[in-house]
């Protein structure tokens, strides 16, 4: 839904910022603005600051700042159209809303739908006497209990081909819409369809206001390969923004003041059940810098526990950073040698457990221990040095970015310096004609004018454009300015603001993009179906970056043992956008 960017304006003119943080903070006046205790984090002498005639308020502590929005979205962490509702009902301003395109939103309801008409078809055949009985034993014998099946939504797709598409078919449910979702697959030599997900548990991964946007199925055979299958993304689910379990953890995780990040499913889940309520897992991937915005929305802190294996310690140093960068506290378990946080909680109970994270060491502790617990390979420190310089990229905060890079280099043993340049390592590797910095690429110019074409057609208010956002990320974008253009209007779609608004072009303009944004405006649009053509292009801007990001693997593993760990697991990543690239 949009709110109108004059509704928005209103309101904030007729909010008293310093009336509104009264609410949460005791406020005492200095000079011409106000002072008081900073509600995001500890301290002891006030360094928040309100000023009523800007209207803003910035804390010199913690770095936090913003106007009258903010502060609320940050304190009762919630979205921004909420906290425009929120101040709209306390100063009498209605907030009329504009819809999201008829369209879209049917075609949203519809998938949505489908979701909760499998989740309730799995949950049923988990307590059915007969279907169920094998998943039952299983799910108790792995310490969950029934409350934490109903709690969670646990479910079991039964072991047959079609016991799903027979019944949405009964239910008049669109095939179309099951498959897009990939509960249901076409058989490849004949015109039927057969569910996707049979004979294993059913995690339904739940979106903040509750409803289903994706599975994730664990076999039930001790060696099966895949141990999960997930669904596919879809209009109503991206990986990148969604973690399992947070709309549980939420209450929990602003209680305590801290949010519980472990690696799989069932590690949230057996958490939950023992009591730490303020768990989140990722869908089985990577951290990225919307994971760490959705969380700095409800904690300052976050622990990560990562399965106490190499990979587990990889991980965590490449997520670690990436919530380090995002401005969070970030703490890293070690748990005993070859165990998960299943496992221990289960082994060691509540107390001993919280004993456990209460040793927690700080991430840059956790970096120290990494570097000195056995000699390392230079290889090795070069892998570890790459994983913390990619998840500090997007550091927001200048100062803090300074700060923080001085102490890493002294743990890496190495230059600052060296970090400082790893950290663009995006520009002036190669040039356009228009003498435009991109990162390598086997065609690099025809990379980017395809970029600026997809983002001409982003701007068109079309149905396709909003499903292509939650396709895209920033990193689809090879050229510098394009990807922040992106950023831009990502952002700015995030907060509902209009592009073609005097707000959106001041943002613009505040990035330095404003000539860029007038020379994408005016790329001419080919006639055509406009959607169809989005599409097209979106998907030859995803095939030239994972073509590129195969060329830079297939160059990094020529200079790797072949069977080194790294060479191993860079052979696994390479696999998975070979097939991505064929699932284009
Ligand atoms: P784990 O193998 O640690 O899974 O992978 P787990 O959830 O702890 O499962 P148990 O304890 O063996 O039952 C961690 C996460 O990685 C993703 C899933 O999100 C999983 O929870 N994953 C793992 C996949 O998506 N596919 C796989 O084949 C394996
Ligand atoms: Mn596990």
């Amino acid at each position: 839904m949009q709110i109108p960017e004059e509704t928005i304006n209103e309101i904030r003119e007729r909010a008293d910022i310093v009336e509104v943080v009264s609410q949460f903070v005791e406020l005492r006046r200095s000079g011409s603005n106000f002072k008081g205790l900073c509600p995001f984090h500890e301290e002891k002498t006030p360094s928040f600051n309100v000023n009523p005639d800007r209207q803003i308020f910035h804390c010199f502590g913690c770095g936090r700042g913003g106007n009258v929005y903010t502060f609320l979205m940050e304190i009762e962490g919630i979205s921004f159209p909420e906290a425009v509702r929120a101040l709209g009902r306390q100063y009498g301003v209605e907030v009329v809303t504009r819809e999201v395109p008829e369209e879209v939103r049917s075609r949203n309801e519809a998938l949505y739908r489908a979701n909760e008409f499998a989740c309730q078809l799995y949950q049923r055949n988990l307590v059915d006497k007969r279907k169920g009985e094998r998943a039952r034993q299983y799910l108790l014998s792995r310490g969950i209990p029934k409350e934490a099946w109903t709690g969670f939504r646990i479910g079991y797709a039964s072991d047959t081909w079609d016991q799903l598409v027979a019944a949405a078919r009964k239910k008049k449910y669109s095939i179309d819409v099951l498959r897009t979702l990939k509960l249901v697959v076409s058989s490849d030599n004949s015109v039927g369809y057969y569910d996707y997900f049979r004979n294993r548990l059913m995690f339904p991964i739940l979106s903040l206001s509750r409803r289903v946007v994706a599975f994730g199925a664990r076999t039930l055979e001790t060696d099966a390969e895949p141990k999960y299958l997930n669904s596919a993304e879809s209009p109503i689910y991206a990986k990148r923004k969604t973690l399992f379990g947070l709309d549980r953890a939420r209450d929990s995780i602003r209680e305590r003041r801290s949010v519980i990040m472990v690696e799989g499913y069932t590690d949230c889940i057996a958490m939950h059940v023992k009591g730490f309520g303020n768990t989140v897992a990722s869908c089985g991937t990577a951290i990225t810098p919307d994971h760490a915005a959705l969380l700095r929305r409800v904690s300052q802190r976050v622990v990560l526990i990562p399965d106490a294996d190499p990979a587990g310690f990889d991980s965590a140093l490449s997520s670690g950073a990436v919530f380090l960068a995002a401005g969070l506290d970030v703490q890293v378990v070690r748990l005993e040698t070859g165990t998960d946080p299943d496992t221990a909680v289960n082994a060691l109970g509540a107390e001993k457990f919280g004993k456990i994270l209460g040793g927690a060491l700080d991430y840059l502790q956790f970096l120290d221990y990494i570097m000195k617990d056995r000699p390392m390979s230079p290889r090795e420190k070069e892998s570890v040095i790459h994983r913390v310089t990619a998840g500090l990229a997007d550091f927001g905060d200048r100062l803090r970015y300074e700060v923080v890079v001085q102490d890493i280099a002294g743990i890496l043993g190495v230059d600052p310096e060296t970090l400082r340049e790893r950290r663009k390592p995006r520009a002036t590797r190669d040039t356009t004609s228009d003498g435009l910095e991109t990162r390598p690429s086997r065609d690099a110019a025809r990379r980017v004018d395809l970029e600026k074409t997809l983002l001409r057609l982003l701007l068109e208010d079309t149905p396709e454009a909003v499903e292509a956002r939650e396709k895209l990320d920033s990193d689809d974008f090879s050229h510098d300015r394009s990807r922040e253009f992106y950023k831009l209007l990502d952002s700015t779609w995030g907060n509902h603001i209009d592009i073609e608004s005097h707000a959106f072009h001041k943002r613009a303009e505040g990035a330095g993009l404003e000539g860029f944004a007038a020379e994408v405006a005016l790329i001419p649009i080919p006639p055509g179906n406009l959607g169809r053509l989005l599409n097209d292009t979106l998907r030859r801007v995803k095939e030239l970056r994972i073509r590129d990001e195969l060329d830079v693997l297939r160059e990094k593993l020529q200079e790797l043992p072949e069977d080194s760990d790294e060479a191993v697991a860079l052979a696994g990543h390479y696999a998975r956008l070979k097939r991505a690239l064929s699932e284009l």
